[in-house]
Protein backbone atom coordinates (compact mmCIF):
# COMPACT_ATOMS: atom_id res chain seq x y z
CA UNK A 1 0.00 0.00 0.00
CA UNK A 2 2.99 2.41 0.50
CA UNK A 3 4.05 1.65 -2.59
CA UNK A 4 0.62 2.70 -4.06
CA UNK A 5 0.04 6.07 -2.31
CA UNK A 6 3.62 7.02 -3.14
CA UNK A 7 3.60 6.74 -6.43
CA UNK A 8 0.05 8.11 -6.17
CA UNK A 9 1.65 11.24 -5.31
CA UNK A 10 4.77 11.33 -7.36
CA UNK A 11 2.71 10.95 -10.33
CA UNK A 12 -0.12 13.26 -9.87
CA UNK A 13 -3.05 10.44 -9.20
CA UNK A 14 -3.92 11.35 -5.33
CA UNK A 15 -2.73 13.82 -3.04
CA UNK A 16 -3.47 14.75 0.46
CA UNK A 17 -5.90 17.53 0.62
CA UNK A 18 -4.62 21.08 1.68
CA UNK A 19 -1.36 19.85 2.20
CA UNK A 20 0.27 22.56 2.92
CA UNK A 21 -1.21 22.86 6.24
CA UNK A 22 -0.76 19.62 7.13
CA UNK A 23 -4.03 18.14 5.81
CA UNK A 24 -7.21 16.76 6.96
CA UNK A 25 -7.68 13.43 8.28
CA UNK A 26 -10.13 11.41 5.71
CA UNK A 27 -10.20 14.04 3.01
CA UNK A 28 -8.03 13.59 -0.48
CA UNK A 29 -7.55 15.70 -3.85
CA UNK A 30 -7.51 13.82 -6.96
CA UNK A 31 -4.50 15.13 -9.45
CA UNK A 32 -4.51 15.49 -13.16
CA UNK A 33 -4.47 11.71 -13.79
CA UNK A 34 -6.52 10.68 -11.17
CA UNK A 35 -9.08 12.48 -12.16
CA UNK A 36 -8.98 11.84 -15.54
CA UNK A 37 -8.73 8.04 -13.90
CA UNK A 38 -12.10 8.72 -11.81
CA UNK A 39 -13.55 10.12 -14.32
CA UNK A 40 -13.36 6.98 -16.69
CA UNK A 41 -14.67 4.79 -13.84
CA UNK A 42 -17.72 6.74 -13.94
CA UNK A 43 -18.19 7.22 -17.64
CA UNK A 44 -17.94 3.54 -18.20
CA UNK A 45 -20.81 2.99 -15.28
CA UNK A 46 -22.50 5.38 -16.61
CA UNK A 47 -22.79 3.58 -19.85
CA UNK A 48 -23.16 0.46 -18.90
CA UNK A 49 -26.41 1.24 -15.91
CA UNK A 50 -27.71 4.18 -17.88
CA UNK A 51 -27.10 4.72 -21.59
CA UNK A 52 -27.09 1.20 -23.04
CA UNK A 53 -30.34 0.03 -20.70
CA UNK A 54 -33.91 1.38 -21.57
CA UNK A 55 -34.85 0.37 -18.49
CA UNK A 56 -32.71 2.82 -16.40
CA UNK A 57 -32.65 6.80 -16.48
CA UNK A 58 -30.38 9.04 -14.66
CA UNK A 59 -30.26 11.97 -12.22
CA UNK A 60 -28.19 14.53 -10.16
CA UNK A 61 -29.92 15.58 -7.13
CA UNK A 62 -28.97 18.14 -4.59
CA UNK A 63 -26.25 17.37 -1.94
CA UNK A 64 -28.25 19.52 0.77
CA UNK A 65 -31.95 18.81 1.42
CA UNK A 66 -34.86 19.50 3.35
CA UNK A 67 -34.13 18.04 6.60
CA UNK A 68 -37.12 16.28 6.57
CA UNK A 69 -35.57 13.99 4.00
CA UNK A 70 -33.11 12.09 6.48
CA UNK A 71 -35.44 12.21 9.36
CA UNK A 72 -37.92 10.21 7.44
CA UNK A 73 -35.21 8.09 5.82
CA UNK A 74 -33.94 7.30 9.63
CA UNK A 75 -30.97 8.74 9.21
CA UNK A 76 -31.18 11.17 12.05
CA UNK A 77 -32.05 8.46 14.39
CA UNK A 78 -30.34 5.50 13.04
CA UNK A 79 -27.25 6.26 10.94
CA UNK A 80 -24.31 5.72 13.86
CA UNK A 81 -21.90 3.89 14.79
CA UNK A 82 -20.33 3.46 18.59
CA UNK A 83 -17.63 5.15 19.20
CA UNK A 84 -15.88 4.65 22.78
CA UNK A 85 -12.53 6.39 23.94
CA UNK A 86 -9.47 5.27 25.67
CA UNK A 87 -9.89 6.22 29.34
CA UNK A 88 -5.99 6.46 29.48
CA UNK A 89 -4.78 7.83 25.86
CA UNK A 90 -7.88 9.47 24.76
CA UNK A 91 -7.77 8.03 21.10
CA UNK A 92 -11.45 7.17 19.81
CA UNK A 93 -12.07 4.02 18.21
CA UNK A 94 -15.14 2.24 16.52
CA UNK A 95 -16.70 -0.07 19.13
CA UNK A 96 -17.62 -2.58 16.47
CA UNK A 97 -14.10 -2.82 15.06
CA UNK A 98 -12.12 -3.69 17.96
CA UNK A 99 -11.18 -7.34 18.70
CA UNK A 100 -10.87 -6.68 22.55
CA UNK A 101 -13.88 -4.75 23.81
CA UNK A 102 -12.40 -3.44 26.94
CA UNK A 103 -8.33 -2.82 26.40
CA UNK A 104 -7.48 0.54 24.02
CA UNK A 105 -5.23 -1.20 21.34
CA UNK A 106 -3.54 1.56 21.20
CA UNK A 107 -1.80 1.84 24.79
CA UNK A 108 -3.68 -0.91 26.78
CA UNK A 109 -5.37 1.36 28.56
CA UNK A 110 -9.40 0.96 29.85
CA UNK A 111 -11.94 1.87 27.57
CA UNK A 112 -14.53 3.76 28.02
CA UNK A 113 -18.65 3.29 27.77
CA UNK A 114 -19.75 3.19 23.95
CA UNK A 115 -21.75 6.11 22.95
CA UNK A 116 -23.45 6.67 19.57
CA UNK A 117 -21.97 9.23 17.09
CA UNK A 118 -24.39 10.12 14.53
CA UNK A 119 -22.18 9.98 10.94
CA UNK A 120 -23.62 12.89 9.23
CA UNK A 121 -21.75 16.35 8.36
CA UNK A 122 -23.99 18.87 10.00
CA UNK A 123 -24.40 22.50 8.14
CA UNK A 124 -26.12 25.45 8.40
CA UNK A 125 -28.52 27.00 5.24
CA UNK A 126 -29.14 30.76 5.48
CA UNK A 127 -27.60 33.38 7.31
CA UNK A 128 -28.74 32.14 11.52
CA UNK A 129 -27.20 29.08 12.93
CA UNK A 130 -30.16 27.85 14.87
CA UNK A 131 -32.15 23.97 14.80
CA UNK A 132 -34.43 25.39 11.78
CA UNK A 133 -31.73 26.12 9.37
CA UNK A 134 -29.53 22.89 10.33
CA UNK A 135 -29.32 20.31 7.74
CA UNK A 136 -26.58 17.71 6.64
CA UNK A 137 -24.75 17.08 3.49
CA UNK A 138 -25.81 13.63 2.17
CA UNK A 139 -24.84 10.01 3.24
CA UNK A 140 -25.67 8.35 0.94
CA UNK A 141 -27.10 9.81 -2.92
CA UNK A 142 -29.93 7.40 -2.97
CA UNK A 143 -32.36 9.51 -0.53
CA UNK A 144 -32.27 12.00 -3.21
CA UNK A 145 -33.76 9.29 -5.96
CA UNK A 146 -36.76 8.32 -3.48
CA UNK A 147 -37.70 12.02 -3.11
CA UNK A 148 -37.72 12.40 -6.46
CA UNK A 149 -39.75 8.61 -7.77
CA UNK A 150 -43.15 10.61 -8.18
CA UNK A 151 -41.75 13.39 -10.06
CA UNK A 152 -39.22 10.53 -12.45
CA UNK A 153 -42.37 8.15 -13.05
CA UNK A 154 -45.10 11.15 -14.00
CA UNK A 155 -42.09 12.53 -16.33
CA UNK A 156 -40.60 9.63 -18.17
CA UNK A 157 -43.84 7.78 -18.09
CA UNK A 158 -41.52 4.25 -17.12
CA UNK A 159 -43.21 1.21 -16.04
CA UNK A 160 -41.46 -1.63 -13.72
CA UNK A 161 -39.06 -2.59 -13.47
CA UNK A 162 -36.95 0.50 -14.04
CA UNK A 163 -34.15 2.01 -12.05
CA UNK A 164 -33.49 5.21 -10.85
CA UNK A 165 -29.29 5.86 -11.42
CA UNK A 166 -27.06 8.65 -9.45
CA UNK A 167 -23.27 9.46 -8.95
CA UNK A 168 -22.63 12.28 -6.42
CA UNK A 169 -20.71 12.86 -3.56
CA UNK A 170 -21.64 11.48 -0.18
CA UNK A 171 -20.19 12.61 2.98
CA UNK A 172 -20.03 11.06 6.69
CA UNK A 173 -18.30 11.98 9.50
CA UNK A 174 -16.13 8.44 9.64
CA UNK A 175 -14.79 7.97 13.87
CA UNK A 176 -11.40 6.51 11.94
CA UNK A 177 -10.28 7.05 8.40
CA UNK A 178 -7.99 4.67 7.27
CA UNK A 179 -6.33 2.60 3.89
CA UNK A 180 -5.64 5.85 1.96
CA UNK A 181 -8.82 6.13 -0.33
CA UNK A 182 -11.15 2.81 1.47
CA UNK A 183 -12.19 4.96 4.33
CA UNK A 184 -12.53 8.78 3.96
CA UNK A 185 -15.06 11.90 5.05
CA UNK A 186 -16.19 12.94 1.24
CA UNK A 187 -16.49 9.98 -1.46
CA UNK A 188 -18.23 9.76 -4.54
CA UNK A 189 -20.76 6.88 -4.82
CA UNK A 190 -22.73 5.09 -7.86
CA UNK A 191 -26.03 3.97 -6.94
CA UNK A 192 -28.95 2.54 -8.66
CA UNK A 193 -32.03 2.28 -7.16
CA UNK A 194 -34.28 -0.43 -9.25
CA UNK A 195 -37.86 -0.49 -8.73
CA UNK A 196 -39.72 -3.70 -8.88
CA UNK A 197 -43.11 -5.39 -7.89
CA UNK A 198 -43.03 -6.58 -4.53
CA UNK A 199 -42.82 -10.28 -5.04
CA UNK A 200 -39.99 -10.04 -7.61
CA UNK A 201 -37.47 -8.64 -5.51
CA UNK A 202 -35.45 -11.73 -4.42
CA UNK A 203 -35.65 -12.68 -8.26
CA UNK A 204 -34.13 -8.83 -8.89
CA UNK A 205 -32.21 -8.86 -6.03
CA UNK A 206 -29.69 -12.39 -7.49
CA UNK A 207 -29.68 -10.57 -11.23
CA UNK A 208 -27.85 -7.63 -9.87
CA UNK A 209 -25.35 -9.32 -7.61
CA UNK A 210 -24.25 -11.73 -10.75
CA UNK A 211 -24.55 -8.76 -13.11
CA UNK A 212 -22.68 -6.46 -10.85
CA UNK A 213 -20.08 -9.25 -10.68
CA UNK A 214 -19.78 -9.54 -14.42
CA UNK A 215 -19.39 -5.86 -14.60
CA UNK A 216 -16.07 -5.54 -12.68
CA UNK A 217 -14.25 -8.73 -14.35
CA UNK A 218 -15.46 -8.10 -17.90
CA UNK A 219 -16.00 -4.29 -18.09
CA UNK A 220 -13.40 -2.90 -15.92
CA UNK A 221 -11.04 -6.37 -16.25
CA UNK A 222 -10.39 -6.90 -12.32
CA UNK A 223 -8.94 -10.42 -11.41
CA UNK A 224 -11.77 -13.20 -10.74
CA UNK A 225 -9.85 -14.19 -7.79
CA UNK A 226 -9.62 -10.79 -6.25
CA UNK A 227 -12.85 -10.94 -5.90
CA UNK A 228 -15.78 -12.58 -3.61
CA UNK A 229 -19.53 -12.17 -2.67
CA UNK A 230 -20.09 -11.55 1.45
CA UNK A 231 -23.21 -12.22 1.98
CA UNK A 232 -24.32 -10.15 5.41
CA UNK A 233 -25.65 -11.64 8.50
CA UNK A 234 -28.94 -10.67 9.92
CA UNK A 235 -27.18 -8.59 12.30
CA UNK A 236 -24.88 -6.67 10.36
CA UNK A 237 -27.64 -5.52 8.03
CA UNK A 238 -28.51 -1.45 7.90
CA UNK A 239 -31.80 -0.37 9.30
CA UNK A 240 -33.83 -0.49 5.79
CA UNK A 241 -32.33 -3.54 4.22
CA UNK A 242 -34.16 -6.99 4.02
CA UNK A 243 -31.00 -8.64 2.65
CA UNK A 244 -27.52 -7.01 1.13
CA UNK A 245 -24.55 -8.98 -0.08
CA UNK A 246 -21.14 -7.09 -0.08
CA UNK A 247 -19.03 -7.53 -3.40
CA UNK A 248 -15.69 -7.44 -1.90
CA UNK A 249 -11.97 -6.72 -3.16
CA UNK A 250 -8.68 -8.28 -1.85
CA UNK A 251 -6.40 -5.41 -1.03
CA UNK A 252 -3.06 -5.28 0.40
CA UNK A 253 -4.61 -5.16 4.20
CA UNK A 254 -7.33 -7.57 3.33
CA UNK A 255 -10.59 -7.81 1.99
CA UNK A 256 -12.82 -5.12 2.22
CA UNK A 257 -16.36 -4.09 0.92
CA UNK A 258 -16.21 -2.37 -2.60
CA UNK A 259 -19.87 -2.31 -3.79
CA UNK A 260 -23.12 -3.07 -1.31
CA UNK A 261 -26.37 -5.01 -2.93
CA UNK A 262 -29.24 -4.34 -0.78
CA UNK A 263 -32.80 -5.23 -0.62
CA UNK A 264 -34.16 -2.07 0.67
CA UNK A 265 -37.84 -3.48 0.43
CA UNK A 266 -40.22 -0.63 0.21
CA UNK A 267 -39.20 0.65 3.57
CA UNK A 268 -37.79 3.91 1.71
CA UNK A 269 -40.56 5.08 -0.36
CA UNK A 270 -43.55 3.86 2.73
CA UNK A 271 -41.33 6.02 4.95
CA UNK A 272 -41.33 9.40 3.26
CA UNK A 273 -45.00 8.33 1.87
CA UNK A 274 -46.01 8.88 5.48
CA UNK A 275 -43.69 11.52 6.25
CA UNK A 276 -44.66 14.22 3.51
CA UNK A 277 -48.47 12.90 3.05
CA UNK A 278 -47.61 12.25 -0.57
CA UNK A 279 -48.87 9.19 -2.47
CA UNK A 280 -45.62 7.61 -3.63
CA UNK A 281 -47.66 4.50 -5.13
CA UNK A 282 -47.05 3.19 -8.22
CA UNK A 283 -50.44 2.40 -10.67
CA UNK A 284 -50.40 -1.20 -12.26
CA UNK A 285 -52.39 -0.59 -15.18
CA UNK A 286 -52.45 -4.38 -16.09
CA UNK A 287 -53.51 -5.14 -12.17
CA UNK A 288 -55.39 -2.37 -12.06
CA UNK A 289 -54.48 -1.63 -8.34
CA UNK A 290 -51.23 0.86 -6.72
CA UNK A 291 -48.94 0.05 -4.54
CA UNK A 292 -45.80 0.54 -3.19
CA UNK A 293 -42.32 -0.67 -5.35
CA UNK A 294 -39.84 -2.77 -3.93
CA UNK A 295 -36.45 -1.77 -4.49
CA UNK A 296 -32.84 -3.38 -5.13
CA UNK A 297 -29.84 -1.37 -4.76
CA UNK A 298 -26.86 -1.33 -6.17
CA UNK A 299 -23.59 0.80 -4.73
CA UNK A 300 -20.68 1.67 -5.16
CA UNK A 301 -17.58 3.84 -4.42
CA UNK A 302 -16.15 5.20 -6.66
CA UNK A 303 -12.88 5.85 -4.76
CA UNK A 304 -12.37 2.23 -3.43
CA UNK A 305 -13.19 0.74 -7.22
CA UNK A 306 -10.36 3.45 -8.04
CA UNK A 307 -7.97 1.42 -5.29
CA UNK A 308 -8.76 -1.82 -6.04
CA UNK A 309 -7.96 -0.89 -10.06
CA UNK A 310 -4.36 0.33 -9.10
CA UNK A 311 -3.70 -2.49 -6.27
CA UNK A 312 -5.32 -5.12 -9.20
CA UNK A 313 -2.92 -3.09 -11.38
CA UNK A 314 0.37 -2.36 -9.52
CA UNK A 315 3.60 -4.75 -10.64
CA UNK A 316 7.03 -4.45 -9.77
CA UNK A 317 9.59 -5.88 -12.03
CA UNK A 318 13.26 -6.60 -10.39
CA UNK A 319 16.08 -5.44 -12.42
CA UNK A 320 13.36 -3.77 -14.92
CA UNK A 321 12.08 -5.53 -18.54
CA UNK A 322 14.35 -3.20 -20.32
CA UNK A 323 17.70 -3.30 -21.52
CA UNK A 324 18.19 0.60 -21.02
CA UNK A 325 17.19 -0.12 -17.54
CA UNK A 326 20.30 2.06 -15.78
CA UNK A 327 20.96 -0.20 -13.11
CA UNK A 328 20.15 -4.04 -12.52
CA UNK A 329 18.72 -3.50 -8.60
CA UNK A 330 16.18 -0.94 -9.54
CA UNK A 331 12.69 -2.01 -9.50
CA UNK A 332 10.18 -0.91 -12.48
CA UNK A 333 6.68 0.07 -11.44
CA UNK A 334 4.12 -0.82 -13.98
CA UNK A 335 0.51 -0.56 -13.91
CA UNK A 336 -1.15 -2.79 -15.89
CA UNK A 337 -4.74 -1.10 -16.07
CA UNK A 338 -6.86 -2.07 -18.17
CA UNK A 339 -7.01 0.39 -21.54
CA UNK A 340 -10.69 2.16 -20.81
CA UNK A 341 -9.55 2.92 -17.39
CA UNK A 342 -5.56 4.03 -17.90
CA UNK A 343 -5.98 7.86 -17.61
CA UNK A 344 -2.95 8.46 -20.30
CA UNK A 345 -3.74 6.31 -23.78
CA UNK A 346 -0.70 7.59 -25.63
CA UNK A 347 2.97 8.87 -25.65
CA UNK A 348 4.48 10.84 -28.16
CA UNK A 349 7.95 10.32 -27.92
CA UNK A 350 10.39 11.62 -30.00
CA UNK A 351 13.79 9.57 -29.86
CA UNK A 352 16.50 12.41 -29.76
CA UNK A 353 15.40 16.13 -28.71
CA UNK A 354 18.30 17.56 -30.75
CA UNK A 355 16.88 16.96 -33.95
CA UNK A 356 15.04 20.11 -34.83
CA UNK A 357 12.99 18.11 -37.80
CA UNK A 358 12.35 14.91 -35.34
CA UNK A 359 10.96 17.10 -32.90
CA UNK A 360 8.62 19.25 -35.00
CA UNK A 361 7.42 15.64 -37.29
CA UNK A 362 6.69 14.55 -33.57
CA UNK A 363 4.75 17.38 -31.74
CA UNK A 364 2.99 17.83 -35.25
CA UNK A 365 2.04 13.94 -34.73
CA UNK A 366 0.99 14.93 -30.99
CA UNK A 367 -0.96 17.75 -32.03
CA UNK A 368 -3.15 15.26 -34.50
CA UNK A 369 -3.82 13.03 -32.15
CA UNK A 370 -4.80 15.76 -29.24
CA UNK A 371 -8.63 15.71 -30.13
CA UNK A 372 -8.73 12.03 -30.27
CA UNK A 373 -7.37 10.65 -27.13
CA UNK A 374 -5.95 11.14 -24.04
CA UNK A 375 -2.34 11.92 -24.83
CA UNK A 376 1.31 13.13 -23.45
CA UNK A 377 4.10 14.54 -24.96
CA UNK A 378 7.73 14.00 -23.56
CA UNK A 379 10.94 15.08 -25.07
CA UNK A 380 13.22 14.48 -22.14
CA UNK A 381 15.40 11.94 -20.50
CA UNK A 382 16.73 8.56 -22.69
CA UNK A 383 13.94 6.83 -24.21
CA UNK A 384 14.18 3.99 -21.83
CA UNK A 385 13.49 6.01 -18.95
CA UNK A 386 10.75 7.76 -20.69
CA UNK A 387 9.22 4.35 -21.81
CA UNK A 388 9.32 3.68 -17.67
CA UNK A 389 7.69 6.66 -16.87
CA UNK A 390 4.78 5.91 -19.15
CA UNK A 391 4.71 1.91 -18.03
CA UNK A 392 4.37 3.62 -14.15
CA UNK A 393 0.82 5.28 -15.05
CA UNK A 394 -0.03 2.64 -16.97
CA UNK A 395 -0.11 3.92 -20.41
CA UNK A 396 -0.93 1.43 -22.87
CA UNK A 397 0.56 2.58 -26.39
CA UNK A 398 4.04 4.52 -26.67
CA UNK A 399 5.08 5.76 -30.11
CA UNK A 400 8.13 6.96 -31.16
CA UNK A 401 9.22 8.89 -33.99
CA UNK A 402 12.72 8.21 -35.07
CA UNK A 403 15.00 9.04 -37.93
CA UNK A 404 13.57 6.09 -40.20
CA UNK A 405 10.26 8.57 -39.61
CA UNK A 406 11.47 11.35 -41.01
CA UNK A 407 11.99 9.59 -44.17
CA UNK A 408 9.04 7.01 -44.31
CA UNK A 409 6.27 9.09 -42.74
CA UNK A 410 5.45 6.41 -40.21
CA UNK A 411 6.38 5.68 -36.51
CA UNK A 412 7.11 2.83 -34.27
CA UNK A 413 3.51 1.79 -31.51
CA UNK A 414 4.97 0.09 -28.31
CA UNK A 415 2.88 -2.12 -26.47
CA UNK A 416 3.17 -1.51 -22.52
CA UNK A 417 2.78 -5.00 -21.53
CA UNK A 418 4.24 -7.04 -24.28
CA UNK A 419 6.67 -4.43 -25.06
CA UNK A 420 6.49 -5.21 -28.71
CA UNK A 421 6.64 -3.13 -31.30
CA UNK A 422 4.46 -2.38 -34.87
CA UNK A 423 5.89 0.38 -37.26
CA UNK A 424 2.13 1.95 -38.63
CA UNK A 425 2.17 5.18 -41.13
CA UNK A 426 1.07 7.89 -39.55
CA UNK A 427 -1.41 8.31 -42.08
CA UNK A 428 -3.40 5.32 -40.84
CA UNK A 429 -2.37 6.21 -37.36
CA UNK A 430 -5.62 7.82 -36.01
CA UNK A 431 -7.83 4.62 -37.06
CA UNK A 432 -4.91 2.04 -36.18
CA UNK A 433 -5.14 3.10 -32.28
CA UNK A 434 -8.92 3.43 -32.06
CA UNK A 435 -9.11 -0.13 -33.13
CA UNK A 436 -6.41 -0.96 -30.95
CA UNK A 437 -7.65 1.03 -27.60
CA UNK A 438 -11.32 -0.86 -28.60
CA UNK A 439 -9.84 -4.33 -28.39
N1 LIG B 1 -27.05 3.72 -0.29
C1 LIG B 1 -26.43 2.57 0.31
C2 LIG B 1 -25.15 2.86 0.90
O1 LIG B 1 -24.75 4.00 1.01
P1 LIG B 1 -23.01 1.72 1.92
O2 LIG B 1 -22.63 0.26 1.93
O3 LIG B 1 -22.99 2.47 3.20
O4 LIG B 1 -24.48 1.75 1.28
C3 LIG B 1 -22.06 2.06 -0.48
O5 LIG B 1 -22.12 2.47 0.86
C4 LIG B 1 -20.66 2.16 -1.02
O6 LIG B 1 -20.14 3.47 -0.81
C5 LIG B 1 -19.65 1.22 -0.35
O7 LIG B 1 -19.67 -0.06 -0.95
C6 LIG B 1 -18.35 1.93 -0.61
O8 LIG B 1 -17.86 1.60 -1.89
C7 LIG B 1 -18.75 3.40 -0.58
N2 LIG B 1 -18.42 3.98 0.74
C8 LIG B 1 -19.19 3.98 1.85
N3 LIG B 1 -18.57 4.61 2.86
C9 LIG B 1 -17.37 5.03 2.37
C10 LIG B 1 -16.27 5.75 2.94
N4 LIG B 1 -16.28 6.20 4.18
N5 LIG B 1 -15.20 6.00 2.13
C11 LIG B 1 -15.18 5.59 0.86
N6 LIG B 1 -16.18 4.92 0.28
C12 LIG B 1 -17.28 4.64 1.02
Amino acid sequence: MEKIISLCKRRGFVFPTSEIYGGISGFYDFGPLGVEMKNNIKRIWWKNIVQERDDVVGLDSSIIKNSAVWKASGHTERFFDLLTECRKCHKRFRYDKLKDKEKCPECGGTLGRPRRFNLMLKTFVGPVEDESALTYLRPETAQGIFVNFKNILESQRKKLPFGIAQIGKSFRNEITPRNFLFRTREFEQMELEYFVKPGEDERFFDYWVKERMRWYIEDLGIKKENLRIRVHEKEELSHYAKSCVDIEYRFPFGWGEIEGIANRTDYDLRQHQNASGRDLKYLDEKERRSYLPYVIEPSSGVERIFLALLCDAYQEIRGGRTKTTESKKEIEQLLKLDKKIAPVKLAVLPLVRNKTDLVEKARKVYQMLLPHFACQYDETGSIGRRYRRQDEIGTPFCLTIDFESLENDDLTVRQRDTMEQERVKIKELVGYLKEKLEE
